[in-house]
């Protein structure tokens, strides 16, 4: 394949790009005018990320890029409710503050127009110092959502430009067209890598395509497949080096109550090829799903979910009552991948959070007994961070619970099980509208300390178990007095050698 350098006029089609900014220009007036009242509602996040008003999804196109870092998530912002989907879009230079940039994507062509579509999920790339974004174009054709893979290329970041040659990639023939979806592009030595998920015969699989420009794109291989055992359809694949190893990672459509795994093990670049050694779920929560990665400038690989899930999940409630405030969907906070010798990945929480703390509590050495209910202090029990040490050689206890946004009759109770090495988490009394008990695994084997790190949010609480090999998020949409923090122990005495907490400085 021969390299041609790109110009601005191979990249835009006038009529493609009036007819989005038309359309983004619109979306933008209706969030002006409805975002200020979105804000005043009740369960608005303090510190996570969000969209201005309406609905969001999957983060998207996660860059650092001329010294910002990006975010673009799917977006509907005229309603609560997924529907034709933007991208929306947002910088920071710390991901934690994020600033509100201009809509990026807008449905706008008979490619990515499907009025129950629009532009789906992907990813970024920066080439020659420009920002180009591919993502996946819903077409109603009459032929169902009929999926293709598109590019929109910026000069600024900000302002994109559909490709006048798209879409770059069709559905291969014996593959479903209405599965075909969320390209990750990436770049190794001179060419152009972008995987995308796919069906074919009821399994998923990741298809590999290969690019010397990053504009035209051939088929390489099907770099992984599920053999019925990991569902139907891998959304938003994401692939990235870490260690001397590789990670794929997909969120499984029909694979149980699995939802979001990673695989560490080879990438082949000869044959396209992954070669999966080890996998593991990425978080064991009821609300965390289609996650991707970006590398910053310091080499570290930070990612991010969408904090909530699909109704085929097998313990989908709903996406909670913000609705009715006219907003819906929140991200995970920012984890830091890092890989173990054993070939597992852990998911800590990226230390720019601590220029959030505030008011912080320390305790030394808490011995809970069975019969003795302690309870603590953190920020203002609604927003805070709080650090527990356990020193499992010095309790006897088989379990305990921490009640978490309590009122003394409703709370969360998550109940750390220290003779089966199980963590579950009670919804049910959280506050009146969350039901289920998510359950996963808390790996103690040969540890004499646990070490569990929490940070709660107005509707949401993310537990990290021994700085991230364990994750557990999920959404909760308690009143501002379930304000109370108490931990319980079962059958015996558990000791803290060292509990810590914060209150959250808000960053809306
Ligand atoms: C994952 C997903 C993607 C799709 C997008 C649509 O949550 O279903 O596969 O591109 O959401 O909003």
């Amino acid at each position: 394949m021969t390299r041609k350098p790109i110009t601005n006029k191979q990249v835009t089609g006038n009529m493609t790009q009036n007819q989005m900014t038309a359309n983004i220009n619109r979306a933008e007036q209706y969030i002006n005018t409805h975002q200020q009242a979105v804000t005043h509602s009740p369960m608005r996040q303090k510190y996570h990320f969000m969209g201005p008003c309406g609905w969001i999804n999957d983060p998207n196109g996660l860059i650092y890029f001329r010294n910002k870092y990006h975010f673009f998530y799917q977006f509907n912002p005229y309603g609560p409710c997924w529907s034709e989907m933007y991208w929306g879009h947002a910088t920071s230079d710390d991901l934690v503050h994020w600033h509100r940039e201009p809509i990026a994507l807008a449905p706008s062509e008979v490619y990515d127009d499907h009025p129950q579509g629009g532009c789906f999920s992907g990813s970024a790339i920066e080439k020659e110092g420009k920002l180009y974004l591919f993502y996946t174009g819903t077409a109603n054709l009459g032929a169902g959502l009929e999926q293709s893979q598109n590019i929109a290329v910026s000069d600024d970041g900000i302002h994109f430009v559909k490709f006048a040659g798209n879409p770059v990639i069709s559905a291969p023939a014996d593959f479903r067209r209405d599965c075909f979806r969320d390209p990750k592009v990436w770049r190794h030595e001179d060419t152009y890598y972008l995987l995308c998920g796919a069906s074919k015969n009821g399994r998923a699989a990741a298809l590999l395509y290969r690019s010397d420009d990053l504009l035209h794109w051939k088929f390489f291989n099907v770099l992984m497949e599920s053999h019925g055992e990991w569902g139907t359809m891998w959304e938003c694949p994401d692939i990235f080096p870490i260690g001397g190893k590789w990670v794929f990672l997909c969120s499984p459509v029909g694979a149980g109550s699995r939802k979001t795994v990673y695989f560490t093990g080879d990438l082949d670049y000869e044959r396209g090829v992954f070669l999966p050694e080890c996998s593991d779920e990425i978080d064991w929560g009821y609300d965390f799903y289609a996650p991707q990665t970006l590398q910053d400038p310091q080499g570290r690989r930070i990612l991010v979910g969408w904090a909530n899930g699909w109704e085929w999940m097998p313990f989908w409630k709903d996406w909670g009552p913000t609705y009715r405030d006219g907003w819906t969907g929140s991200f995970s906070l920012p984890r830091m991948v890092s890989l173990n010798k054993l070939g597992k990945l852990s998911f800590s929480p990226i230390k720019e959070l601590q220029s959030l703390r505030k008011e912080s509590n320390h305790l030394k050495n808490l011995v809970v007994t069975a019969r003795n209910e302690k309870t603590l202090k953190a920020g203002d029990g609604v927003c805070f961070e709080l650090a527990l040490t356990c020193d499992l050689s010095k309790s006897t206890a088989s379990s305990f619970e921490l009640l978490l946004r309590s009122n003394g009759e409703m709370a969360t109770c998550c109940r750390f099980d220290l003779l089966r090495f199980a963590l579950t988490i009670d919804r049910n009394k959280s506050d009146g509208w969350s039901t289920g008990i998510c359950s996963g695994p808390l790996n103690l084997y040969k540890k004499n300390q646990l070490y569990i790190q929490i940070f709660s949010d107005q509707s949401s609480l993310e537990l990290f178990i021994n700085e991230g090999e364990e994750v557990y998020s999920l959404n909760i949409f308690a009143p501002e007095n379930q304000n109370k923090l108490a931990i319980r122990s079962n059958n015996g005495t558990v000791v803290f050698s060292q509990v810590e907490s914060f209150g959250m400085i808000s960053t809306e």
